[in-house]
């Protein structure tokens, strides 16, 4: 598993390769298996191929221009819980499921933030991505995370990652 893990990289550059469902579903499979607060499983995904919508989602911010460079996107939404207090929480931790699912395909994928973020013109990346994708009101949407057969194969993270001194053992 640690394997996997240390070769888990954000990847913004991808093959001209589509990718097969069966992977997809896969990936979505290991974040629906995630875990989620009282096991509410409040999340919800988005998977878009049109090309045309891909280039709208790449302009959602500065950061997101590599969107379109992918095959698919895979799109965190979630249901809020009536105290507004879990969902942010459950829907990253599905996307780092599909992050290592996506390695443990041979795929790359990375977490581009929505919610919270702004566009260039100050307003609001979350209304803009929902207004494209159609998202109801009352549905979050965390983060884009586009999807396909990685162009470059970063190097994996290594030992001087590991810093003992953000370890506190018994207290700080
Ligand atoms: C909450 C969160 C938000 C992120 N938002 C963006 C983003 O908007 N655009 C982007 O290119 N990368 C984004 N990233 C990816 C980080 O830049 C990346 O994880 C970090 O540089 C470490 O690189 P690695 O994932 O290859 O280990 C985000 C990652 C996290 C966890």
């Amino acid at each position: 598993m640690l394997e996997v893990i240390k070769k888990r990289r954000s990847h913004r550059e991808f093959q001209d390769k589509e990718v097969e469902r069966e992977k997809v579903e896969e990936i979505l499979k290991a974040a629906m298996v995630s875990p989620s607060a009282r096991h509410m499983r409040l999340w919800e995904f988005i998977v878009v191929k049109d090309k045309k919508v891909l280039a709208k989602l790449a302009q959602t911010k500065t950061h997101s221009y590599f969107v379109d460079r992918a095959p698919l996107c895979l799109t965190v939404c979630s249901r809020k819980d009536e105290e507004d207090k879990y969902w942010l929480e459950d829907g990253s931790i599905a996307a780092a499921h599909i992050y290592l699912e996506a390695e443990n395909q041979g795929l790359g994928t990375c977490f581009v933030q929505v919610y919270g973020s702004k566009r260039e013109d100050g307003s609001e990346a979350e209304e803009y991505v929902k207004k494209i994708l159609q998202v109801p009101e009352e549905v979050k949407v965390l983060c884009l995370m586009p999807l396909g057969y990685p162009a470059k194969k970063l190097p994996e993270h290594g030992k001087d990652e590991f810093e003992e001194d953000k370890i506190h053992w018994e207290k700080y």
